[in-house]
């Protein structure tokens, strides 16, 4: 792994030996990006950009080559506006003189081992400062008020390179930043997929991939939060890229409020990608030596497909973001209490609920809303945290608590800290500190206002009455709830220049408290959620190892959300669980077996009263969570491969599979939803597996048929003991067929032999 600076031709290399990174100064100190790919023996770097006379192009003066060389041509590292490139720019800002021109020029570079942490941001770090090395490139805005210090580290384990900006007013006036993205990358290439994720509540994180035409296509928040909408994610690829070939760019945003994912293909051949804090509705003022950190943005590139893409960020995730005792033990199978109860319970109704629950091998139970103040329906009590509901717990949290640890559980807790109801008392003792813009009615989503965590006091506030909570009890697990977007974003300390700011301070006020309350409790696993997945993003990772991945538990519509979750996210970072059936979200009914593979491929839990359950199908679970403790090693540290897409195809069938680290379990999982007659010849290939190496099939479990006279490959078959070659595995495949029945599923475990 290395960064050179070639005085000579004025370049700079980030290399780690699979994936190369050149920039080059250009003139009086452009900064021009050359080249990101798989790793270069030899560059002829004069030959690198092509410069020529464009009509219409401006160029920049006093120069030789002045007509020959344009900043609207040239692939730039930090692009900026008024200078003669029209396309996307990475910075805007107002100068104190009021002008929105920008010219930024090198000005010095520095090169060290390891990276350096953002103050206040979530951002990956590295456990030995021999696993990265860090370039630092200080530019400076020609009118003498800015300066841009652009990192980038490049890691050795991983294919990413992490990138920031840190802007900073060395001027005498105040300057307004309007726009300060984490980077943008000029591609030389126009022949790209674009690949972004949609959804909404409960359904979130489809994948989307279509061909890049010219102009602008943009994904977004405005909500507060990355949103269910959409996803701080974004991948450039190859036209007849899939999951196991073909080149990759792919960049993810550790960052969990606005956010602006563009692309522009300009007439020159040339795709510039920008990603940061969404510029709508932003404005940051700098006073004389004040900074703005910009968050950071993970850059992978690989030639491997959308597998290989995902692997980088997989292992990336747990070893560079994720942090505390927790990321590398395993987790827990967690039984939560919302969809059996709602926020109908009291302590011997929990107590009850976890003893089924416990008895059929649950080792975590969860008390979710409705716990505090007089919250028995959502319209309340957010905020009066400390508030005891007597009627519900009459021995407090810690009764209720040490009633669960007698079982031989432990027990977890709900809370939603950003937040206050209207009608609680923290709203009618500080109406202020509600987000609020004056002479306008706030709105209200799900009956509730959002705190104001810009301020400091009620920053303070929160974190004392949550760790008041957590320090009541013996509590070994917290879900973070968030469940509303954010609306009249105006707070009540701030002055009008700073209004702007407020979106942006409410997500570092977040991060602040979760930093505090998290480092108070560092034996306490805590799992964030935001109304299911509208904030499953690299900064929330950073916090808490692991999100619950949406509301929706039906595992048709799950096989999709956890498919689309997966290209950034490893299965161990994911909350998936079981529950009743006809589902609470969708009114489908499933067998439970398939459930139980769906759920399973991930962070595995229930969200059902599992007493509830007949005799036979309480056996059903005990089996499926026994089954699940013995191969939990592999699916939360193992490696994750996708084989089948619910977005393409059929659209009616997944498929994935799990490899243990050092290969010798391979689990294997295929779903098809809807029966259709005379099936095709349907083959499933896996994959990373060794092809001179034979695998026995040590488990094999399927939806039971449904038909009288199952006569098709699988249906009644059961594979336990056949053994299979690793390259027929990998070349000829699995025969998947199976026509008998909808929301089939297939479990099969493998053991290289
Ligand atoms: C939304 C969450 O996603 C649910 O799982 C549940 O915790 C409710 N909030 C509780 O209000």
């Amino acid at each position: 792994m290395s960064i050179i600076f070639n005085e000579q031709e004025r370049s700079f290399t980030l290399s780690n030996g699979r994936i190369s990174y050149v920039m080059q100064l250009f003139l009086e100190g452009y900064l021009g990006h050359l080249y990101f790919g798989r790793t270069l023996k030899h560059f002829n770097i004069k030959r690198a950009f092509y410069q020529t006379e464009r009509e219409g192009a401006p160029n920049p003066e006093l120069h030789a080559d002045a007509r020959t060389f344009s900043l609207d041509v040239l692939p730039q590292e930090y692009a900026i506006y008024g200078s003669g490139d029209y396309r996307i720019p990475a910075l805007e800002a107002t100068l104190s003189n009021g002008t929105t021109t920008l010219d930024l020029r090198y000005k010095s570079h520095e090169i060290f081992a390891g990276k350096k942490p953002l103050q206040g941001l979530p951002a990956s770090f590295v456990n030995a400062d021999s696993e990265a090395d860090t370039l630092e490139i200080t530019m400076q805005e020609v009118g003498g008020e800015l300066e841009v210090v652009l990192s980038y580290t490049i890691f050795n384990d991983l294919d990413v390179i992490a990138r920031s900006a840190r802007i900073k007013n060395v001027g005498n006036g105040n300057v307004y930043l309007r726009k300060a993205a984490s980077l943008s990358l000029d591609l030389p290439s126009t022949d790209f997929d674009r690949v972004s994720m949609y959804g909404k509540h409960a359904f979130e994180r489809n994948v989307e991939r279509v061909p890049l035409g010219h102009g602008i296509a943009i994904d977004s928040s405005t909500r507060g939060a990355t949103s269910h909408q959409h996803q701080n994610f974004l991948a450039l690829c190859e036209h007849n890229a899939d999951e196991f070939h073909g080149e990759v760019y792919a960049c993810g945003l550790v960052w969990s409020g606005n956010f602006e994912a563009a692309t522009e293909v300009s007439p020159y051949g040339n795709t510039r990608m920008v990603m940061g804090i969404n510029g709508f509705d932003f404005k940051w003022e700098l006073k004389p030596s004040d900074s703005f950190t910009t968050p950071e943005a993970l850059l992978v590139f690989t030639q491997d497909g959308f597998n290989g893409m995902s692997q980088n960020f997989h292992g990336f995730v747990q070893k560079h973001l994720v942090r505390g005792e927790h990321r590398d033990a395993l987790r827990p199978v967690l039984v939560n209490s919302w969809e059996a109860a709602y926020m109908d319970f009291n302590e011997d109704s929990i107590v009850n609920f976890a003893k089924d629950a416990v008895k059929l091998g649950a080792e975590l139970i969860v008390l979710d809303d409705g716990w505090f103040g007089v919250r028995d329906k959502d319209n309340c009590s957010l905020g009066d945290w400390t508030i005891l509901n007597a009627k519900k717990l009459p021995n407090g949290l810690k009764g209720l608590a040490d009633r669960i640890h007698a079982l031989g559980s432990k027990f977890g807790l709900w809370v939603e800290p950003e937040m206050v109801s209207p009608d609680s008392e923290l709203f009618r003792a500080h109406p202020d500190w509600a987000l609020g813009v004056p002479n306008h009615v706030r709105s209200q989503q799900r009956n509730q206002y959002v705190l104001d965590l810009s301020r400091q006091e009620v920053r303070d506030y929160v974190v004392d009455a949550i760790c008041k909570v957590l320090g009541s009890a013996d509590i070994d697990y917290v879900k973070w709830d968030m469940n509303r977007n954010l609306t009249d974003i105006g707070s009540a300390t701030l002055p009008a220049s700073q209004q702007q700011e407020v979106a942006t301070r409410f997500v570092l006020g977040t991060y602040d408290i979760m930093e505090r309350i998290t480092k108070a409790f560092p034996h306490i696993l805590f799992e964030s959620c935001a109304g299911g997945g509208r904030r499953f993003d690299l900064g929330m990772i950073y916090y808490m190892p692991q999100v619950w991945t949406s509301d929706n538990t039906d595992e048709v519509c799950r096989q999709r959300i956890q498919y689309g979750t997966s290209y950034v996210f490893p299965p161990i970072t994911m909350g998936c669980h079981v529950s009743a059936c006809p589902n609470h979200q969708v009114g489908r009914s499933t067998p439970m077996l398939s459930r139980f593979v769906c759920a399973m491929s991930g962070n595995f839990g229930y969200e059902m009263d599992l007493g509830k359950l007949s005799p036979e199908e309480q056996e059903e679970v005990k089996g499926h969570i026994a089954l699940y403790k013995e191969l939990r090693p592999t699916i939360q540290k193992g490696k994750f491969f996708r084989l089948m897409s619910p977005f393409e195809g059929t659209k009616n069938e997944t498929s994935w599979q799990f490899v243990s680290q050092d290969g010798s379990e391979v689990i294997f999982m295929y779903f098809k939803n809807e029966c259709l007659p005379q099936g095709n010849i349907r083959k499933v290939r896996l994959t990373a597996l060794d092809p001179n190496a034979t695998y026995k099939v040590t488990k094999h479990l399927f939806t039971p048929s449904l038909a009288v006279n199952a006569l098709d490959y699988l249906s009644n078959y059961n594979l336990e003991g056949d053994v299979f070659g690793g390259d027929e595995l990998m070349e000829f495949g699995l025969n998947m067929d199976k026509v008998d029945r909808d929301f089939a599923a297939h479990l099969l475990v493998f053991k290289r032999q």
